[in-house]
């Protein structure tokens, strides 16, 4: 997938701009670019490519939603949620630039996300496809998704949640985004209903075993691979698939989660899902 990761990278530093008011455009370019796996991307890309979809479109909508992950990082690094002073191998963003610059340039990437679904010349994307493309990242994102799941997280600190608790958590603030790269993806291209609910099944199986693996590495990994403060959840006293099954449960269950996403690649009966299935090992084979 280099040439997909290229082309994101590529597209990611055109529309990102320098040239915002008062620095706030070189806060969101530290926020964006030299570094991140670009999971959601690749998702967006490999989900419309089983399904034949538009180019075009769905690099536009793989960027749209990197950038709300990056937002979501920057707000997630900040003092009054995470404090972390390290991400993606760098000082965070508030660190380099100041609180309010940070929460800034996260309101300033999510609003650039939408832009990209809705460009001004109509012709570089179907009205229709627009419309569906908002409606799919805009909850994602919001109360039923990221935002309401890291709602979530701040006010289980210190508690141990029950397992459907604690996945509700991690469906929303992690998973969401992750099913929701998937779906819009899907939307580039023409696949029945069958076909569209087992890939968003593929989705939400991954988007969960993402979060659980994310819990494992920071216990498993350290600060330097990861390009994260390791540590952090026990440290923050988080509620985490580990706290909750201990180390071996958790991998257990991300096993699990790995061979529902493959369950779900076999049910869409689409013929060509080999980099779908790569991303899913990816998900739960990753070191950072
Ligand atoms: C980290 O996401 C935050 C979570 C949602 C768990 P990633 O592990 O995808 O972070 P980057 O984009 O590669 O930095
Ligand atoms: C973050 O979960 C989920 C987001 C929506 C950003 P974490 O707080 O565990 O993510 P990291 O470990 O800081 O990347
Ligand atoms: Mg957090
Ligand atoms: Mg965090
Ligand atoms: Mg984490």
């Amino acid at each position: 997938m280099t040439e997909q990761l290229r082309l994101v990278e590529q597209a990611l530093s055109a529309w990102v701009p320098a040239d915002a008011p008062a620095g706030l455009g070189e806060a969101m370019r530290y926020g964006v670019l030299d570094g991140g796996k670009r999971l959601r991307p690749l998702l967006v890309l490999a989900a419309a490519q089983a399904v034949q979809g538009h180019e075009g479109a769905a690099l536009r909508a793989a960027c749209a939603v990197e950038l709300i992950h990056a937002y979501s990082l920057v707000h997630d690094d900040m003092p009054c949620m995470d404090n972390d002073v390290l991400r993606r191998g760098k000082p965070t963003v508030h660190v380099q630039f100041g609180q309010a610059q940070a929460m800034l340039a996260g309101d300033a990437m999510q609003a650039l996300a939408f832009e990209l679904l809705t460009p001004l010349d109509a012709a570089e994307l179907e009205p229709s496809l627009q419309a569906r493309l908002v409606g799919l990242l805009s909850r994602g994102a919001g109360y039923s998704g990221m935002a309401g799941g890291q709602a979530i997280d701040l006010a289980s600190v210190g508690r141990q949640l029950q397992e459907a608790d604690l996945r509700r958590m991690h469906e929303l603030k992690t998973g969401a985004l992750l099913q929701a790269s998937v779906d819009m993806g899907a939307a580039c291209g023409v696949a029945d209903a069958a076909t569209l609910a087992a890939l968003s099944r593929y989705g939400h199986a991954i988007g969960l075993a993402f979060q659980v693996v994310d819990d494992i590495l920071d216990v498993t990994q350290d600060t330097e691979v990861l390009g994260k403060t390791a540590g952090k959840d026990r440290e923050q006293s988080k509620p985490t698939y580990v706290s909750l099954m201990g180390l071996q449960g958790a991998q257990r269950h991300a096993r699990e989660l790995h061979e529902r996403a493959l369950q779900a690649l076999v049910a869409s009966a689409l013929p060509d899902t080999h980099r779908l299935r790569e991303l899913a090992d990816l998900v739960v084979h990753r070191q950072h």
